[in-house]
């Protein structure tokens, strides 16, 4: 579908929404990165809240799985968020099959931590891409769809929320590239905020602590708790467990963050009508605001 067509659809099909019961009610959310982790977590807590999700990933067999399982106003979308006419396409297809966008969650994001001394550009290049320039593009598209919508009915109003983390607000050790990128999305929600607000669309980012549950932390082979096990990151950690309470410990809340926590701040930043460009931590007290 070309641009002017998948602007037009959504003008036309602004108030064509599937029901659900609960507070995201008839709204169509695009969920990046939702075939796994927090992504997949968020999207199906925001399913549970009556939206229509669309498990947008690259891992696409994968992204089925969690669709399938949602079933009814649930699809999955192949998208790679570094590729802009994976982007554009996702939002036809997205545009095409559900009538328009309301809420995407920009949440596609990796980590490759290191010195700085021996970290390599490829490095720097692949995490910029996917974290930074994965997260303009879809809030690019995502821009237009919900611009055209609100020619259509200017009374309707619109969501960005952009996936941060507790390292956009303060610095992380040896994960300079990681954190230099979730302080960039920062800027860009503030800036698209200030753009996008005269045409009914708020911006903001949401910062989580770590979610120690979840497959970066915990997965047995792969996972930050086995890798500082073995390289002896945390002094006198001698199982898993010794490194999982060692990061439990720094949160005042004493417990990692969850789909749920992220899912509550991003309901916040939908149902709230008088607030645009925040950074809201979701740390149970790690990080506080001044
Ligand atoms: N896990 C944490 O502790 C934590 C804390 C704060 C913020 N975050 C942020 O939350 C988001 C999700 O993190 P996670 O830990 O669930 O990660 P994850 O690795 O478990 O999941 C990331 C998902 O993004 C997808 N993805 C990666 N590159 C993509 C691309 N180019 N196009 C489309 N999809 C792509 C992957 O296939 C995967 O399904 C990220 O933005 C991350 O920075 C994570």
């Amino acid at each position: 579908m070309d641009m002017e067509k998948l602007l037009k659809t959504a003008k036309e099909r602004i108030h064509d929404r599937l029901d659900g019961v609960g507070r995201l009610s008839g709204k169509v959310v695009i969920v990046t990165g939702a075939a796994q982790g927090f992504g997949r977590g968020i999207a199906e807590e925001l399913h549970r809240e009556g939206a229509t999700v669309i498990i947008a990933d690259m891992q696409f067999a994968a992204a089925k799985e969690v669709a399938e399982g949602l079933g009814e106003r649930a699809a999955a979308i192949r998208v790679d968020v570094t590729d802009e006419d994976s982007v554009r396409e996702m939002y036809a297809e997205t545009v095409e099959r559900f009538g328009g966008v309301d809420l995407l969650v920009a949440n596609a994001g990796v980590l490759r931590a290191g010195a700085l001394a021996s970290y390599e550009k490829k490095d720097m290049e692949f995490v910029t891409n996917v974290n930074y320039i994965g997260t303009f593009l879809c809030c690019k598209y995502a821009a237009a769809v919900m611009q055209a919508q609100h020619e259509a009915d200017p009374s309707a109003t619109f969501d960005i929320v952009i996936m941060s983390s507790k390292s956009g607000l303060e610095g992380s050790n040896r994960n300079f590239a990681y954190a230099g990128s979730k302080f960039g999305v920062i800027g860009l929600a503030q800036s698209f905020a200030l753009e996008l607000c005269s045409s009914g669309i708020k911006v903001n980012a949401v910062c989580p602590g770590n979610y120690l549950d979840g497959p970066l932390w915990s997965d047995p082979e792969t996972g930050l708790f086995v890798q500082y096990l073995r390289s002896g990151k945390v002094p006198g950690a001698k199982t898993v467990d010794d490194v999982r309470r060692h990061y439990e410990a720094k949160v005042p809340m004493n417990r990692g963050c969850l789909p749920i926590d992220v899912a509550r701040a991003i309901l916040y930043c939908v149902e709230q009508k008088y607030e645009t460009g925040q950074a809201i931590p979701v740390t149970g007290g790690q990080v506080m605001l001044n």
